[in-house]
């Protein structure tokens, strides 16, 4: 393992000097490229700080997405207990409105961690923030934050489009694009010279926000009446854009996991290992294939279906190499360093041992076809985007957030983070996560099995000892698993919002 000298080994909390060498000085950026990690690895604080800003901000944006999800999915489980779904009928709420809003914070919560974690690079790499960098900096901030208050708004009202992960009205993707190519234009100002001779991990993101750009634009192509009058090429498109999605978060997910385990090891080999590439090669790869997985009910040749499988468990169990990989490195700390970090990631590594399993098993096509629609579905997707997702991007946000607290309030303050108090949440929130997510597997194969034994051809009918529980057992895990979540928050929150304009120069 090679040992590097990183400046913030050297620095606490008043540092402002020591970057201003760096920051202005755009000749040694470029310089500095080919061997970048090892010299040019900046301590929070010597970030630029409208670059610390800009970090903390989309956290804060993040955490708030985290806490609309949690409010979403909580009152779509208990709207799934037969008992109380016409307490919520009756004040005009049900499945239409809260579903989409809890898928729609989710994936903003994933990009948004994405987000921040590319800003925290961009502190160490960005260089002089440029008069450009900050307008499209505030674009990109008001426009999501505008899109986010008017699809909590509009959705709540019942007004949305009914698609899959954008179920808003379209007027806001302009907001959402609008925000994205700021992003883009400013990430790539920054990584784009020299943009192969760096680490893996920018082009995971730099590949993510171009994905997420043209899939984007793609999932509205129903707006297009030829495409929407085609219900055939309608899901096919809709679930192709969708598959690239999930592949363009996947991208931002692997990006950031490498990166934030480079920084907490101080080992800058990772991000050129064959590994890291093998994961970005096959994660590409996947987000072109993997939509075969929701459209097996659709015409399409077996072939697909095959390369689909394949290239997806190629992907899965390079992940789990990778985060395995990824969690020695960070396990180098001292230890009590970085303890919820490093738990956090190490939860991802054991999620994405169980995800294997689950996506091997309902990707068959025989068993495909039993479990579609029910809530195993819903259990793999939330067990991917709460214990891989959602674990690495606190990991890296619980790490950020401690950096700050060092930079504002000395190297001590970060300790809370490292309590055993901090420990017990993150891992009562993974096991109540993992009972939730092991009920929606248990109860869709149920569903699935008793379809297929008690009536075929027939309308279905559950047992009612099924009918009885189901919906109790998601809204009582669901709600443990928003209780621990909530407790996470309630410590995160405090550090994200303490200092408004983060750093103690406002520039
Ligand atoms: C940050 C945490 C969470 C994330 C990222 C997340 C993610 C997701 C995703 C991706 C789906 C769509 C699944 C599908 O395609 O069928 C979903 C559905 C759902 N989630 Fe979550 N979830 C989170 C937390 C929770 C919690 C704590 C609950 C509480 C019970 C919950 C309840 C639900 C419900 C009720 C649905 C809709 C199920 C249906 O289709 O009937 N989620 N979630």
């Amino acid at each position: 393992m090679v040992g590097v000298q990183v400046s913030e080994s050297y620095v606490t909390s008043n540092h402002l000097l020591a970057p201003l060498f760096v920051i202005m000085n755009p000749t040694l950026e470029r310089e500095l490229v080919p061997n970048e990690t090892s010299s040019h690895l900046l301590s929070f604080a010597q970030g630029h700080p409208v670059r610390q800003f800009a970090t903390i901000m989309f956290i804060r944006g993040g955490l708030i997405a985290i806490a609309v999800t949690l409010v979403g999915g909580i009152l779509a489980a208990l709207y799934s207990v037969p008992a109380l779904a016409p307490s919520f009928q009756s004040v005009g709420l049900d499945l239409r409105q809260l579903r989409p809003i809890h898928t729609a914070f989710a994936s903003a919560w994933i990009f948004l961690g994405g987000v921040a974690v590319v800003h925290r690079w961009l502190q160490d790499h960005g260089g002089v923030v440029t008069w450009g960098d900050r307008w499209r900096l505030r674009v990109q901030v008001l426009s999501w934050a505008a899109a986010g208050t008017g699809i909590l708004l509009t959705l709540s009202l019942g007004v949305g489009s009914g698609r899959e992960y954008v179920g808003f009205h379209p007027i806001f993707s302009a907001l959402i694009l609008v925000g994205w190519l700021c992003y883009l234009w400013n990430f790539f100002r920054i990584s784009g010279p020299n943009f192969f001779q760096r680490p893996v991990y920018i082009t995971m993101w730099g590949v993510g926000m171009l994905f997420f750009v043209v899939t984007f634009v793609e999932q509205h192509l129903y707006l297009i009446p030829s495409f929407f009058g085609n219900p055939v090429q309608d899901l096919q498109v809709q679930w192709k854009a969708t598959g690239t999605l999930v592949g363009s978060f996947n991208l931002f997910v692997y990006g950031s996991v490498i990166y934030i385990g480079e920084r907490i090891s101080r080992d800058p080999s990772y991000g050129h290992s064959k590994i890291a590439y093998a994961l970005f090669a096959v994660g590409l790869l996947n987000s072109f294939t993997n939509f075969a997985h929701h459209t097996y009910h659709l015409p399409q040749d077996h072939l697909v279906k095959w390369i689909s499988f394949v290239v997806s468990m190629a992907e899965i169990t390079v992940l789990c190499r990778a985060v395995y990989d990824v969690w020695r490195l960070v396990s180098v700390a001292e230890s009590g360093e970085f303890s919820a970090t490093r738990d956090s990631f190490a939860a991802s590594k054991y999620w994405t041992v169980f995800i294997l399993f689950s996506a091997i098993l309902i990707s068959i096509p025989p068993l495909n076809a039993i479990i579609h629609g029910t809530y195993a579905v819903t259990g793999h997707a939330m067990g991917a985007t709460i214990g891989i997702d959602s674990m690495i991007l606190l990991g890296a946000i619980i790490w950020i957030l401690g950096e700050h607290l060092r930079a504002r309030e000395g190297d001590l303050a970060a300790e809370s983070f490292n309590t055993a108090g901090m420990r017990r949440i993150v891992l009562w929130l993974n096991l109540s996560v993992a009972a939730l997510v092991v009920w929606l597997h248990v109860s869709g194969a149920v569903t699935g099995v008793t379809r297929v034994i008690l009536s075929p051809g027939e309308t279905y009918v559950p047992p009612a000892w099924l009918a009885g529980s189901n919906g109790v057992l998601f809204a009582v895990t669901g709600g443990v698993a928003t209780v621990f979540f909530a407790a996470l928050l309630w410590r995160l929150c405090p550090t994200a919002f303490r200092y408004w304009w983060v750093s103690e120069e406002r520039a």
